[in-house]
């Protein structure tokens, strides 16, 4: 009883110190207890950005006050350092193709300034000369995607490792986490630049003296093991009154985006639980196009669009009352069709990172295999904080469920399950526009006849979208790979995820530049506006696409639209034909398609025809208009180059609200072409 009550009265004390030593960053909104230096900046989406996509540049962000981690109360004893426990989310965003990096690294150090640190495998933390130095009193456990300093003793390029004092791993891992709730050992590998987002536990523990390192890629839960569990003595690295922050540095070629979400820290306890759900949205990623060959969507069932459009109806009223999404919560009850996140979860295998087919700006989407019915489905996951991730779902809700077009993608069902929101389309392996035209491993080429039944699927998708329904609906991410391709070569226009629903007459009020580098109209960079003219314009980009066979823009200053005006300048037109036709093709229809095609992506919107006029020109019900006379000139179109490189650039410096948005954007947008 009274050694009960020593104990009592001893950790008393300690208890309040934990308190005092802890902090929590759920979003980085308010950043006047942050240190930050170099690359490093809040966005306004409460996103910390160590790094940019320049090269060799450092970013650091330290929590401005120190924190005790030695025990030095008795001086004649060898201090001691304390337990201290952080977890954070991070996300890498990387080229898609090409390399990215270095890396981020937890660090704790004496000081938040690393005089004469150099960017790549040097993390912004030391130098050639100090690197190793015992004098430097560093602990970092870094996160990489290139292979470390010292090739052999970082094997892995995606890979974790702890690190005193210099850039020579004590320990390193490749990306990896141990599924929660099993008692196996297998570990799933997973790319840490790939997936949205990556959480990282770090605990030392004074008694053990055990450096304990979990990762696992959100929103997965924690898992019972970590992934590296180190013995390491702490105290003599340790000075008495050490920062603790991140550093992040990118390469003279591999440069990531390096992004914190949300971070807690504590000494002598656990660190602060972080709400996730609280957290920013994760920064979109580059989308690889083969990662996409996978969502067909058929036609949904009757029943599905009934209890789409009764949901509807009760969400539109409600909404209307509410305002708020909470809502949802009442009207989901009602909804008969409603799948169950048990089936979706078996389906997916718990969402497990094998079944990832994609990644996009709205979420992930996984392959699945329904228990129920045995049908292939693909689950579009949306984890967001509350109110984004409900207003998105609403969105999609709203156009998919709606809108019904067998050129269309359908939406086949919806589940909530706390944050996570989750839509089901059928599953159709035959994949997108994109990969079909660019994958160059697989042998099948589209002959033309294929080509041009594609091309009027597209056509009177955007018809349907533009002027038959009962509002105007702006796709606003026109694009190969958006474009679905079934079994019969009829063409699904998907992902209206960024689509955004206008009344006829309404003014379109957006405020957001939305969209992929190549297809994005001129006067959108200007303007920020999406229009049915912005969309034919990325729908003239398609068709060039489609003949060409080559992506509208990539490496070495090629764009396609100057490209093919160029070529039918100089009476050539017929030179742009994808080569892979082995001219096979029929001449009247390709020479149509590629005017057409110039008309649409005219860089003046006026010039642009409406949706309707593109069908009666594709039907040969009207002639195409000369165009001969008022194209672009040679000068004009270079203009146009031009306004390419100002867009990518003012995405890059972007400051104010719109074009920190299109800043996000150019991450999926600059390489999207190459
Ligand atoms: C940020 O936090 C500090 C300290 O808690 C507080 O004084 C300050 O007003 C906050 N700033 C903002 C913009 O919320
Ligand atoms: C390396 O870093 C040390 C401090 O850590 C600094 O004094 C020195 O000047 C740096 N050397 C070079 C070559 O930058
Ligand atoms: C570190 O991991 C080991 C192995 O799972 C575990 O026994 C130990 O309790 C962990 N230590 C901390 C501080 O979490």
């Amino acid at each position: 009883m009274a050694s009960t009550l020593l104990c009592f009265l001893l950790f008393l004390p300690l208890l309040d110190h934990v308190s005092a030593n802890s902090f929590l960053f759920e979003g980085f909104n308010n950043n006047s207890k942050l240190t930050l230096e170099g690359a490093s900046v809040i966005k306004t989406s409460a996103l910390l950005r160590l790094t940019d996509r320049s090269t060799n540049i450092v970013g650091h962000a330290f929590y401005k006050t120190p924190f005790k981690m030695l025990n030095k109360t008795n001086s004649s004893l060898q201090p001691n350092a304390y337990s201290f426990s952080t977890y954070f989310v991070f996300s890498i965003v990387s080229p898609r193709s090409g390399s990215g990096g270095f890396g981020l690294a937890f660090t704790i150090a004496p000081s938040t300034i690393f005089p004469g640190a150099e960017a790549g495998h040097f993390l912004g933390l030391v130098n050639s000369t100090s690197d190793g130095d015992s004098s430097n009193h560093i602990l970092a456990v870094e996160f990489d995607t290139v292979n470390g300093y010292k090739e052999d003793s970082d094997t892995e390029g995606n890979h974790v490792g702890v690190n005193v004092n210099g850039m020579n791993s004590k320990i390193t891992e490749p990306a990896a986490y141990i599924e929660a709730g099993t008692d196996s050992n297998v570990k799933e590998d997973f790319r840490m630049a790939k997936v949205d987002a990556v959480q990282a536990w770090i605990e030392y523990d004074s008694k053990s003296k055990t450096l304990n390192v979990t990762v696992a890629p959100l929103p997965l839960l924690r898992p019972n093991k970590p992934l590296i569990s180190y013995p390491i003595e702490l105290n003599t690295v340790f000075k008495e009154n050490m920062y603790v922050g991140f550093s992040a540095s990118t390469g003279s070629k591999e440069t990531s985006f390096h992004y914190i979400l949300g971070w807690s820290f504590s000494v002598n306890g656990d660190a602060p639980l972080l709400n996730n759900s609280e957290l920013p949205n994760p920064p979109p990623k580059e989308q690889d196009p083969s990662s996409f060959p996978w969502v067909n969507l058929a036609i949904g069932t009757l029943c599905v669009l009934t209890f789409t459009l009764l949901c509807l109806l009760l969400y539109q009223t409600l909404c209307k009352r509410y305002m708020r999404f909470e809502a949802l919560e009442d009207w989901e009850m009602d909804c008969p069709h409603r799948f169950r996140y048990k089936d979706l979860h078996t389906a997916t295998k718990g969402f497990k990172e094998s079944q990832l087919i994609g990644v996009g700006g709205f979420g992930a989407v996984y392959k699945g295999v329904l228990p129920t019915t045995g049908s292939e489905v693909a689950v579009k996951r949306i984890v967001r904080g509350p109110i984004h991730g409900m207003r998105e779902f609403a969105a999609e809700i709203e156009s998919l469920g709606r809108l019904r077009h067998k050129n269309l993608v359908n939406l086949q069902g919806w589940c909530k399950k706390k944050n996570d929101l989750l839509l089901i389309y059928d599953f159709i392996p035959n994949g997108s526009l994109d990969s079909i035209l660019y994958n160059s491993n697989c042998n099948f080429v589209l002959d033309w006849g294929q080509r041009f039944k594609i091309l009027k699927g597209i056509t009177a998708g955007l018809l349907y979208l533009h002027e038959e329904w009962e509002q105007v609906v702006i796709h606003r991410d026109v694009k190969t790979s958006n474009i679905l391709i079934d079994g019969d070569f009829n063409a699904r226009l998907g992902d209206f995820g960024l689509a955004r629903i206008y009344d006829h007459d309404q003014i379109s009020h957006t405020t957001n530049v939305v969209g992929t580098i190549g297809y994005i109209a001129p006067e959108l960079t200007r303007t920020g506006k999406s229009s049915t003219e912005s969309d034919v314009y990325a729908y003239g980009v398609v068709l060039l696409e489609v003949v060409t066979g080559k992506r509208p823009v990539s490496s070495d200053q090629f764009f396609l639209v100057d490209w093919v005006v160029e070529n039918y300048q100089l009476g050539q037109i017929l030179e742009v034909v994808d080569p892979k036709l082995n001219s096979v093709y029929d001449l009247e229809e390709v020479e149509l398609v590629l005017k057409l095609g110039l008309l649409c992506s005219h860089n003046i919107a006026d010039y642009r025809p409406t949706m309707k006029q593109v069908t009666r020109y594709l039907n040969f019900d009207d002639l195409l208009p000369d165009i001969s006379d008022w194209r672009r000139s040679v000068s004009e179109s270079s203009s146009l180059s031009l306004g390419f490189l100002e867009a990518t650039s003012m995405m890059s410096v972007g400051t104010s609200k719109n074009l920190s948005s299109i800043d996000i954007m150019s991450t999926n947008s600059i390489d999207a072409g190459r």
